[in-house]
């Protein structure tokens, strides 16, 4: 099933007719096609799944395209990114191609999925905004927190089951409500990968997010447990590069409160309730996919 959608996105390209878009594109290494594999678990494969499968993942590599510029991100999945090889101008207008044909191509599916996928990438780009506004302070608000990364990362989880349930005959509602949880949970785990993690395994910089001037959860609970003194150093440390001592600091301070476990039972919880609620629907096949959202090493 993915490899129709291998095969659907490498038309959509070739239809542009444009060979640097052909080249840049084919310098793009897959991703774990996540999105594409929701959308199947809940539609099946007809021509119109595929079909939105593939252009979700191209508006999802055009997001990353973007965000590896926003970033200052030089690995995207194993690979230097576009922005490395080629700088930040071609990346941007690659990505700028790949959202274009995809709401081009939306318009051949229908007017509801169209709505729904063009929708979400509204707020996708208005929380990676966000996400770049609140790079430039110190933000300790979770709930400001959670809204970011329900608008870029969630919205778009939300639309792809939302547009599968459309294509399938099913509840919308509830399946958005599905996607919406497990998108949410999703980012979480990528930001509790960036401080767990090294590069070789996540396919992209780690310990990345805090130097970028990201708060992701885990900085946000482990600020409410430091001394005065600790917070201070935390607030010191952020936006800046850091040295191994300074890393190994914050990662020490991070296990001794328990705050990556902390975090990662409120992704679990997030995916559980989205599960619970397709039991309900009679959708047990969906649970395993929701578990590999956060049952992941990158
Ligand atoms: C990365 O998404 C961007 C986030 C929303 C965290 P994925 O981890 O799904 O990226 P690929 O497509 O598998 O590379
Ligand atoms: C970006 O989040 C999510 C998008 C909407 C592209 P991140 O900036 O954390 O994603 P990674 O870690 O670079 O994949
Ligand atoms: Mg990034
Ligand atoms: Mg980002
Ligand atoms: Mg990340």
């Amino acid at each position: 099933m993915l490899s129709a959608v291998e095969r659907k996105i490498e038309q959509f390209i070739a239809d542009l007719n444009d060979k640097e878009v052909t080249k840049l594109y084919s310098k793009l290494p897959q991703g774990k096609r996540l999105r594409a594999k929701l959308i199947f678990k809940i539609a099946g494969g007809s021509l119109s799944v595929v079909k939105t499968a593939a252009i979700v993942e191209m508006i999802h590599a055009a997001s990353l395209l973007h965000d590896d510029v926003i970033d200052d991100a030089y690995t995207r999945r194993n690979k230097p990114s576009l922005n490395a090889l080629y700088g930040n101008k071609t990346a941007i207008m690659l990505g700028d191609v790949l959202y274009s044909k995809g709401f081009f191509e939306l318009n051949d599916i229908s007017s509801e999925v169209a709505k729904t996928v063009s929708n979400a990438v509204v707020q996708l780009s208005l929380g990676e905004l966000k996400d770049v506004s609140l790079s430039k302070t110190f933000n300790l608000d979770k709930e400001v927190y959670l809204e970011m990364i329900y608008q870029k990362t969630a919205s778009l989880m939300e639309a792809a089951a939302g547009a599968a349930a459309v294509l399938a005959g099913k509840d919308k509602k509830v399946y958005m409500t599905y996607g919406r949880n497990l998108g949410i949970a999703f980012q979480m785990i990528d930001d509790i990968l960036d401080i767990t993690m090294d590069t070789e395994t996540l396919g992209k910089p780690a310990l990345h997010d805090f130097e970028e001037g990201k708060t992701t959860l885990p900085y946000i609970y482990l600020y409410e447990m430091l001394s005065a003194e600790e917070k201070k150093k935390l607030h010191s440390l952020h936006r800046k590069r850091l040295s191994k001592e300074e890393a190994q600091w914050i990662k020490a301070k991070m296990q001794e409160h328990q705050v990556i476990q902390k975090s990662y039972l409120e992704a679990r919880e997030l995916v559980e309730e989205a599960i619970e609620l397709m039991n309900e629907c009679g959708e047990e096949a969906l649970s395993t996919i929701a578990m590999q959202m956060i049952e992941r090493d990158f």
